[in-house]
């Protein structure tokens, strides 16, 4: 692959020590080789001139669905049950190799042009290897697994598992999967959330995950209809279950945790349990607020993800920092959650959750090479005099300042346009799988 030297960039490093200068950076191979206010540009094999434009580490989305973006539109105005119950359930059932891959290409291009290098994914029962073949071919870089459900009501038939098949495919796909293309590919166990799980599946997961050393990823209080249901059925509150039976450790990565009483915050953090936040499908959802600036000054790792298109509805991490600053301040006042910390939160904050603090998150070298180039010169981005970096980046940009996106030392987005994938093939073959898949439901 050789060296490729970004020159003259506002580096905005997101190190210990929040770093902010105009300067360059080499990448060789995969890493992150130098960063400084004047490296040679002798013996690279490429340079870009970065003058004017912030380069920033990619943004880190620690919970998303690629499975449910043909979804997109299709589910609006509904709780989470309902929600699953009416239509994302119906829809995964009728998903087939095809659709997942173009589900999952529609999803990455979204992903990428909008300057995310990493995501923790949720994949449906069925077809997952189509979900990764999507994630190999473009260059992205993920933490996926199929989604496990052996347990609840009104489930459609092709979504329900028996309980030994569920372990065993998620085993057949970690073999295949973790570790794929130096490890820019690794594999989580995804129960769905309590509701959908047997206790037998649950621990199944716990033992498998410490056997092959692996995450686990789950969503857990999202919403008050399912914590009831959980309470119901398994006698205690979601997180407080979910410790009774081992799960509660520092592999296991929580999507939303809105819900959550005293004990819950604390089972949380000393277990080294991770969280997720997504604001855009918390409130489209009308799922609640999660107690993000609590969370964060009990020192417990959060980061930001989309969630699901058809519970948002889009993937842009730029309207989930926006919105993750946002919903917080008429409550909290308006430092809670100022630029930084957001920013903080979409990149070291999901490595941190994934566990990958030493491999991406900040520029800084020896690192991977993921990484973002913004042109911030644009009508709704300036001025630019004295204004600072973090809250260009967080209250004023948008995935249209998106210019060139570097994921595992290769240019995935140059001059606005993805690389990796064949836009107008993943557009139509996009629309052609969802109307094969609503005339199944
Ligand atoms: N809880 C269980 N499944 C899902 C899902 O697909 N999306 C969201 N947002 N919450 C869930
Ligand atoms: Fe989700």
């Amino acid at each position: 692959m050789g060296t490729l030297l970004i020159q003259g960039a506002q580096i905005v490093t997101m190190n210990d020590k929040q770093n902010v200068f105009t300067g360059d950076l080499l990448i060789k191979d995969d890493r992150i080789v130098g960063i400084g206010e004047d490296l040679s540009s002798e013996g690279a094999d490429r340079v870009i001139d970065a003058r004017g434009k912030v380069l920033l580490p990619g943004f880190i989305q620690t919970h998303v669905h690629l499975c449910q973006t043909l979804f997109r539109g299709r589910a609006d105005d509904l709780e989470l049950l309902d929600w699953l119950q009416q239509r994302i359930w119906p829809l995964e059932a009728a998903h087939d190799e095809e659709s997942i891959y173009y589900s999952a290409m529609l999803g990455i291009g979204e992903l990428i042009s909008s300057g995310t290098t990493t995501l923790l994914d949720m994949e449906t029962v069925h077809h997952t290897d189509s979900a990764f073949h999507a994630i190999a071919e473009t260059g992205i870089r993920a933490v996926s697994g199929k989604v496990m459900m052996d347990h609840g009501i009104e489930v459609p038939a092709p979504l329900q598992e028996k309980t030994e098949r569920s372990l065993e495919e998620s085993v057949r796909l970690l073999e295949k999967w973790n570790g794929y293309d130096s490890g820019r590919i690794q594999y989580a166990f995804c129960p769905r959330f309590v509701v959908s799980c047997t206790e037998e599946l649950l621990i199944g997961v716990r033992d498998l995950s410490e056997q092959y050393q692996v995450r686990v990823h789950t969503h857990a209080s999202e919403n008050r209809g399912e914590i009831e249901v959980v309470e119901r059925e398994r006698g205690m509150r979601n997180i407080v279950y979910l410790d009774h039976i081992g799960l509660a450790k520092p592999n296991l990565i929580l999507a939303h945790c809105i819900w959550l009483d005293e004990q819950e915050k604390t089972i949380i953090r000393e277990r080294g349990v991770k969280m997720t936040h997504c604001p855009g499908s918390n409130l489209k959802l009308a799922s609640g607020i999660a107690e993000v600036p609590d969370m964060l000054s009990r020192h417990v790792p959060v980061g930001l993800g989309a969630d699901g298109a058809p519970c948002n509805n889009n993937l842009d991490m730029f309207q989930e920092m926006r919105l993750a600053a946002l919903i917080q301040k008429p409550i909290h006042g308006p430092t809670a959650m100022d630029a930084r910390t957001v920013l903080r939160m979409a990149t070291m904050g999901g490595a941190e959750v994934l566990g990958m603090e030493e491999e991406i998150g900040s520029l800084e070298v020896g690192k991977k090479a993921d990484l973002v180039l913004l042109d911030l010169y644009d009508f709704h981005t300036f001025p630019s005099h004295e204004v600072d970096v973090y809250s260009r980046i967080v209250y004023s940009a948008t995935r249209g300042n998106v210019d060139t996106v570097i994921i595992d030392g290769k240019i995935v987005m140059e001059n606005r346009v993805v690389r990796t994938l064949d836009r107008n093939i993943v557009l139509r073959e996009a629309d052609r799988s969802i109307a094969r898949l609503v005339k199944r439901v």
